[in-house]
């Protein structure tokens, strides 16, 4: 068979990038993806480190060299082209973005966010769901909508909240768990079995997901190609 030619694929980051980390090594592992270029809002951020190992372009766009989010969303996404990626990942990228911006990217964007959407969108999540007394915690990849963290859910993990855990150990142990869902979502869109439905749903294999998929509920062959 044809191999399948890489899908292009953009990586927007304002930190540490164990997440892009993550989508680099899923890359090398085989995924049908190409890391096209790296881009944070911030010079400082430690994934931009990570993709000049591989060889990865990058880029920094500063935020505060623009006077509004609609100049600074303008500006990015005109990088972004440049690249011309199929897939634009947020991968801890820390800004709320506009909705031209959403639009643009339509269906061709997707999240992580640390909690079991619909709970705990925005900032702080770990210690918000230790404060609920929540027995259990975790993350989710969704497809961007204007909505913040409100896009459609497409596959979620699940962690237990364990007696005496603080926030950072809490982090921990959902990261691990970021790590394997995100090259799973996106290798999925890249052969082409993802995609945001006209129904506002994602479409898994043709079948529109009536509820997030599980990672405990993959099946060993997908979650061992995630890791
Ligand atoms: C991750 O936990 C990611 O889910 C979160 O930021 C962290 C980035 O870590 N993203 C958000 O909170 C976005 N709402 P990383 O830079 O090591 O991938």
């Amino acid at each position: 068979m044809a191999e399948r030619t890489p899908l292009p694929v953009v990586a927007l980051i304002s930190g540490s990038g164990s997440n892009l980390q993550a989508l680099i090594d899923a890359q090398l592992r085989g995924a049908p993806i190409r890391i096209a270029a790296v881009i944070s809002n911030r010079a400082d951020a430690f994934g931009l480190e990570r993709a000049r190992r591989h060889d990865i372009p990058t880029e920094v766009l500063s935020h505060r060299d623009y006077g509004d989010r609609e100049g600074f969303d303008a500006a990015l996404g005109d990088l972004i082209d440049r690249f011309a990626p199929g897939l634009v990942v947020l991968a801890g990228f820390m800004r709320i973005l506009t909705e031209g911006f959403v639009d643009r990217y339509q269906g061709r964007m997707m999240n992580i966010h640390p909690s079991l959407l619909p709970k705990y969108r925005g900032l702080h999540t770990h210690q918000r769901a230790l404060d609920a007394g929540e027995t259990e915690h975790g993350a989710s990849v969704h497809f961007v909508t204007a909505e913040l963290d409100g896009g459609p859910v497409i596959l979620q993990a699940r962690v237990p909240v364990l007696p005496g855990d603080d926030a950072a150990a809490l982090a921990a142990r959902v990261l691990e768990r970021e790590h394997r869902i995100y090259p799973t979502a996106v290798r999925w869109f890249a052969e082409g079995r993802l995609r945001l439905g006209e129904d506002g749903r994602p479409h898994l294999d043709g079948t529109p997901l009536r509820a997030p998929c599980l990672l405990d509920d993959l099946d060993a062959r997908e979650s061992e190609a995630a890791i």
